[in-house]
């Protein structure tokens, strides 16, 4: 059993492709902290994959979860989060998990998230004949709300370890206390 530490959170978000996931994974066996994905709390909650939640309940439906889930938890401690790629978009977000804990913002060029989400099917954004051309939309509308997390990585050249490594430097350094 893993205790969660009374250390705060480590919240890692950013667009679809950018290493959320594979990244808080490793730096939770790292830390030996608790790894919680968003995505998969919610389909489990559920009972459905994430396009099935889209397609017969819709993103609004979706995206009240996931504010729940913020609110739920920005009141524990110690864990490593993997948001969904949308999940920060909304101040409100943004604010409650703030608050418990260090927010990184991955990101990666169109080109290598195209590459890295080659051969997934599941992301019901994506779900579209141009997939580049829906990337750049979605990025650059969200372009704002992902420059307002203050602690920024750019993964595009770097290895899971890599960026795993960079996100333990800025938790040791204290980024993000208050
Ligand atoms: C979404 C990203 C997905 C998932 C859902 C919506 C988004 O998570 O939450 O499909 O709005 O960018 P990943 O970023 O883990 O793929």
């Amino acid at each position: 059993m893993t205790i969660e530490s009374d250390a705060r959170n480590v919240v890692l978000t950013g667009f679809m492709g950018t290493g959320k996931t594979s990244v808080a994974r490793e730096v939770a066996r790292r830390l030996g902290w608790p790894f919680v994905d968003m995505d998969l709390i919610i389909q489990a909650r559920l009972g459905m994959p994430i396009d099935k939640i889209f397609a017969r309940r819709g993103e609004a439906f979706f995206r009240e979860h996931e504010r729940a889930l913020c609110r739920e938890l920005s009141a524990r401690r110690g864990l490593v989060v993997a948001t969904g790629g949308g999940t920060l978009i909304p101040k409100e977000n943004r604010a409650t998990l703030g608050r418990s804990g260090l927010l990184i913002c991955l990101t990666c060029e169109v080109e290598e998230i195209l590459r890295r989400l080659a051969g997934a099917g599941d992301r019901p954004l994506l779900a579209t004949a141009n997939r580049r051309r829906r990337i750049e939309e979605l990025l650059a509308r969200r372009a704002a709300a992902y420059a307002r997390i203050p602690h920024q990585i750019d993964t595009t050249r770097l290895t899971v370890e890599e960026v795993a490594s960079e996100v333990i430097e800025l938790l040791d350094r204290g980024a993000g206390e208050r």
